[in-house]
């Protein structure tokens, strides 16, 4: 079996959205396969591109230059979903990107079984989103994409708590907030595949919440340092912009981010 890393290493360079998803469940089953039978496989190390590779399309525009539509319509519908569907594709590579980006760094076995998880969702998210953009008569690569969704991973490939802080605790948990309102939307419009979806999705993401906040507040705990504090300034280094209520508290909780953590980052939109 490949060494963890390398994995993580071959799902980043693999350009075609089907094909990473593949491969990527392919090597957590491995992975997880072992550790189910008690092994300890290697972890190894990589030295993984700065960044993914991605399929030709979707072409890829400034947040700015991506037509906004209406969720009310049919094409609108299809545009969120298709947003999702970006998203879960960067998360895909996300995961295996902490793992190794970061296999130098000293960390129990959980963590990086944790990462495989998170990861092994986030492929079946994306085909879960690609799956009902063709049953919409749609798919990914259909519409342009926002750019610039790698600037978290890229702002903090060096630093292993400002990665957790920003990526799982920041991004993924603003997920939480705004993926019960996209269920609404596709409950109203009686989309029953896409709503299975998003539930499938709300479900899986409070766990990738809940690692990044698990093993941020065990690093501060190897560092003997305040979590609080230490999250806000780390936020404040890199994360552009503050962060938008209202805020899903009971699902943050769950994920074990106390309000605190997020309310004095947060402006009044
Ligand atoms: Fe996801
Ligand atoms: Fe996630």
């Amino acid at each position: 079996m490949m060494p963890l890393a390398q994995m993580a290493d071959a799902v980043l360079r693999c350009g075609d959205g089907r094909e990473k998803t593949a491969l990527s469940r392919k090597l957590a089953a491995q992975w997880q396969g072992a550790r189910a039978a008690g092994q300890t496989p290697e972890v190894g190390t990589a030295s993984p591109p700065m960044q993914p590779a991605r399929p030709a399309r979707p072409e890829l525009l400034a947040p700015r230059d991506v037509p906004h539509r209406k969720p009310g319509s049919p094409e609108g519908r299809i545009a969120l979903l298709h947003a999702v569907a970006h998203i879960e594709l960067n998360a895909v590579d996300l995961h295996w990107d902490i793992i190794a980006r970061f296999s130098h760094v000293p960390m129990p076995m959980g963590f990086f079984d944790d990462w495989v998880k998170a990861a092994d969702e986030e492929s079946k998210h994306f085909n879960l989103m690609a799956d009902c953009l063709e049953e919409m008569g749609s798919h990914y690569g259909a519409l342009p994409a926002h750019a610039g969704m790698w600037r978290a991973a890229e702002d903090t490939a060096e630093d292993l708590m400002g990665r957790l802080a920003v990526v799982p605790m920041v991004l993924e948990a603003r997920g939480l907030d705004v993926t019960p309102n996209m269920i609404r939307i596709f409950k109203q419009a009686k989309a029953d595949s896409a709503v299975a979806a998003l539930e499938t999705i709300y479900a899986e993401e409070v766990a990738h919440v809940a690692y990044g906040s698990k093993w941020f507040h065990f690093l501060c705990g190897r560092e003997n340092a305040d979590p609080k504090e230490v999250f806000h300034t780390l936020v404040q280094k890199y994360f552009h912009g503050a962060l938008k209520p209202p805020f899903n508290e009971e699902k943050r909780a769950e994920a074990g981010i106390p309000p605190d953590f997020y309310w004095p980052l947060a402006v009044s939109t």
